[in-house]
């Protein structure tokens, strides 16, 4: 891992406990190219994960079916990336089709890798959206919500949503604000960062191949 990388990774608090709230956590647009990654993520979350992120007990079948038909022209999708560049945790903003009041409700969707949670990737992720959502015009963000799912309830709370419960559901909608010259500056120099991290962490991962392995072994005990 080089410097920078490392500087970089530094970024990500490392623990439940030690959240750093005002950290930067670069988080990227996904496209059709990040399928496969994105799949991945999913299919590695276990029963509970994808009963409270899809509302239903997906089958593996079902979550590479989702993952082939999100509509990356319509619908935001951000990822966060570890050094190895996996999918940590994901979030699927889905805008309402077109000819139905275009643009002013969305849905947003999330998951955090097992590994990866309490260090606040789930809230900074739920802020970005708001951010790209107002941003293209949107003025209601919805989020289908397990009764029991304290963390997810706490950041639609702490973002001043109103949750309605109904049965073992909660339905969280969130009146956003029209974007300002600020958010639109915000979304732009958040997606520089990112991608700049990201093609350094592509960088890396490509000179590590290049590595022999003896070498490759020591690097990553470092
Ligand atoms: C819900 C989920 C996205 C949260 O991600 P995360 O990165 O762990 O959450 P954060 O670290 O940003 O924490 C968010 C809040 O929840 C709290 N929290 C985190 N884990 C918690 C837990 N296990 N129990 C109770 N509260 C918890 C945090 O303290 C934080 O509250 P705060 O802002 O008041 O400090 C993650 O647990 C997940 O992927 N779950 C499976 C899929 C899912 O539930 N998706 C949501 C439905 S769309």
């Amino acid at each position: 891992m080089t410097r920078q990388t490392e500087t970089l990774e530094a970024a990500l608090p490392r623990a439940v406990g030690a959240r750093v709230t005002g950290a930067w956590v670069p988080i990227r647009n996904l496209s059709p190219q990040h399928r496969p990654r994105i799949s991945d993520h999913l299919l590695a979350l276990n029963e509970r994960d994808r009963l409270l992120r899809f509302g239903m007990l997906a089958t593996d079948e079902q979550i590479r079916g989702y993952v082939d038909h999100i509509d990356f022209e319509r619908d935001l999708v951000f990822g966060i990336f570890d050094r190895r560049l996996e999918v940590l945790a994901m979030a699927h903003l889905a805008f309402e089709p077109a000819g139905d009041q275009p643009g002013t409700v969305v849905e947003f969707g999330v998951s955090v890798s097992e590994r990866a949670r309490g260090r606040g990737c789930g809230a900074r992720l739920f802020d970005h959206a708001v951010t790209h959502a107002r941003n293209r015009g949107a003025r209601t963000m919805m989020v289908h919500i397990a009764r029991d799912n304290t963390a997810m309830l706490g950041i639609v709370r702490r973002a001043g949503a109103d949750v309605q419960f109904d049965g073992s559901e909660a339905v969280a909608r969130l009146l956003l604000p029209q974007d300002t010259l600020g958010s639109q500056i915000e979304e732009l120099v958040g997606h520089q960062a990112a991608e700049m991290d990201y093609r350094i962490k592509m960088q890396v991962l490509r000179l590590d191949r290049l590595r022999p392995p003896c070498l490759r072994q020591l690097a990553d005990k470092h």
